[in-house]
């Protein structure tokens, strides 16, 4: 085929991308993974279980095998090795909740086009419209932080680092490895009182309960409370506008003590605003679902770090999933 018919190809295949997402999507909604477990059943087992239409089922099983997300053994169906660990409920690497939230977040890409023309999301958003929604959304970040948390607290050298804020750290699960990871550290985690909830639970069974504090609040609104040797800012600045993340470093700034570390980990985009692709696409998931987030440059955050007083600003090269990175400034 020539490159011409490639390119083609590739521009129409992304057409079909949105079907193995909503596969997935739907084996979550149908408890598939659970109904399967760990042993292995044919497709007519499954359908009275799960009371399906028993071809249609079946037509749905083998294209979960087709993307990998089952196995087959004759007319048997499995979980694989890997998805044993990753789609079964309890196991630490569990994605089913994140998979959710992006069944849940998908509906408002049909008003894609009237949010680049407007400059507004379509639909209000609700993401911490209830405690259920919190919670659901602390679960998801719990399961996308889980990825790399463990490995992101022992490369990042807090020092001598005593006390920590995480500023909007959701489930926790960043404040749990770093106070793994540093015996002498405590954590304050800040965030909205419903999402906090979700926190507590995490943080009590990892038995770290006695070296959590938390401040339920707006960080919009509310002043942080204390003072702190680092700060961990994670995918919060890509929720809202240049304006209040440059108030919200100032803030920051004002609370940390001589020697203290901002680190902001997030979806950067180079320069150019066009690549990562995921940054670039992430902006687009921050245009339809939030009043006025977008990604943002290590440019301009190393601009606004700079601005607030931060005396040095690093950014370490970490291998991090997806295009996850950080931008660590220091204050003199
Ligand atoms: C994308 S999540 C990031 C969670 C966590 N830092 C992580 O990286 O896994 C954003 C978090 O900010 C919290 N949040 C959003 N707006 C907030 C506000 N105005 N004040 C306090 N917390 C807020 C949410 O509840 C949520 O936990």
């Amino acid at each position: 085929m020539s490159r011409l018919s490639n390119y083609r190809e590739s521009v129409l295949q992304t057409g079909y991308d949105f079907v193995g997402a909503r596969v997935l999507q739907t084996a979550f909604e149908l408890d598939l993974f659970e109904k399967v477990g760990s042993g292995s059943k044919t497709a007519s087992a499954l359908a009275q279980e799960l009371n399906a239409h028993p071809e249609s089922l079946e037509l749905f099983l083998n294209a979960l095998v087709s993307l990998g997300f089952l196995a087959a053994d004759g007319h048997a169906y499995q979980n694989t090795k890997f998805g044993g660990e990753i789609f079964l409920k309890g196991e630490p690497l569990y994605v089913g909740d994140m998979v959710a939230l992006q069944a849940k977040m998908s509906g408002a890409w049909l008003g894609l086009k009237e949010s680049v023309l407007k400059g507004q999301p379509v639909e209000e958003p609700e993401f911490f419209k209830s405690d259920e929604a919190s919670a659901g959304f602390a679960r998801a970040m719990h399961n996308t932080a889980m990825g790399h948390a463990e490995y992101l607290a022992k490369k990042l050298a807090l020092g001598s680092a005593k006390k920590l804020l995480d500023l909007g750290g959701g489930p926790g699960t960043f404040t749990i490895h770093f106070l793994k990871a540093n015996p002498g550290l405590e954590a304050t985690v800040f965030d909205l009182p419903a999402t906090l909830k979700t926190t507590r639970q995490f943080v009590e069974e990892a038995r770290l309960a006695d070296r959590v504090r938390y401040q339920a609040g707006d960080f919009n609104v509310d002043g942080i409370e204390g003072t702190f040797d680092a700060c961990f800012l994670s995918h919060i600045i890509h929720s809202q506008d240049a304006e209040k993340n440059k108030e919200l470093f100032r803030q920051i700034f004002a609370h940390l003590n001589a020697g203290g570390k901002l680190v902001v980990q997030d979806f950067f985009l180079n320069a150019d605003k066009q690549s990562p692709r995921f940054s670039a696409l992430f902006a687009l998931t921050m245009l339809i679902h939030t009043d006025s987030g977008r990604t943002y440059t290590f440019d301009e955050v190393e601009a606004w770090m700079r601005k607030t007083g931060f005396a040095q600003v690093k950014r370490p090269n970490l291998r991090l999933p997806r295009s996850i990175s950080l931008v660590i400034g220091e204050r003199g």
